[in-house]
């Protein structure tokens, strides 16, 4: 029997979270890739260009990953809430890759209305992957960044928004 893997796909532009999404392998057997953008938006161009993208549904070009989803169990996409949409990263992600038989738990650093609101949106776009969510689980990025608190404590503990 082989151990159930688990792979964390992420996108961030906060160095923060980056760095607790890439921590997150000490917490079992986890593989992180972290989903980057080949222009690298500045913190101005995220609050601006980077929410009408988000709010616009758009995509961004992205580098290319290289993703064996065979080996592993449960898949977790994690995005910012960015003007109550996943970012544009993620859409790009979305929009380039083959999620057929794939269950996925979407993971979105947010909170509250709008957050609900990106959980439907991402939802919908990785059914138009083929691939199907289990779970979103919307994270306060305040409670992710307090000391001591890792992705997969918070990810239990929290509920999951029910599918619309
Ligand atoms: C342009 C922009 C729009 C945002 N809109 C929302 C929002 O609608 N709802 C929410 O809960 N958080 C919102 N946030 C806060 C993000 O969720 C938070 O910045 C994020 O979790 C941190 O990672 P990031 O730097 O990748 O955005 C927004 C942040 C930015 C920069």
């Amino acid at each position: 029997m082989t151990m159930a893997k688990t792979l964390l796909i992420y996108y961030s532009a906060d160095a923060a979270i980056r760095e607790i999404c890439e921590d997150s392998y000490k917490y079992g057997e986890i593989d992180v890739v972290e989903l980057t953008e080949t222009y690298d938006r500045g913190l101005f161009e995220v609050a601006t260009l980077g929410a009408l993208q988000a709010l616009a549904g758009k995509s961004s070009v992205i580098d290319k990953t290289n993703i064996d989803f065979d080996a592993y169990d449960t898949v977790i996409l994690a995005s910012p809430v960015w003007a109550a949409s996943p970012a544009p990263a993620i859409n790009a992600f979305l929009r380039t890759t083959d999620l057929r038989k794939r269950e996925v738990v979407g993971l979105l650093f947010g909170s509250g209305r709008t957050c609900t609101i990106a959980g439907d949106i991402l939802r919908k776009r990785t059914a138009l992957a083929g691939g199907s969510c289990r779970s979103i689980v919307c994270v306060p990025p305040r409670e992710l960044k307090k000391n001591r608190v890792d992705l997969f404590s918070l990810l239990k503990k929290s509920a999951p928004i029910a599918a619309a």
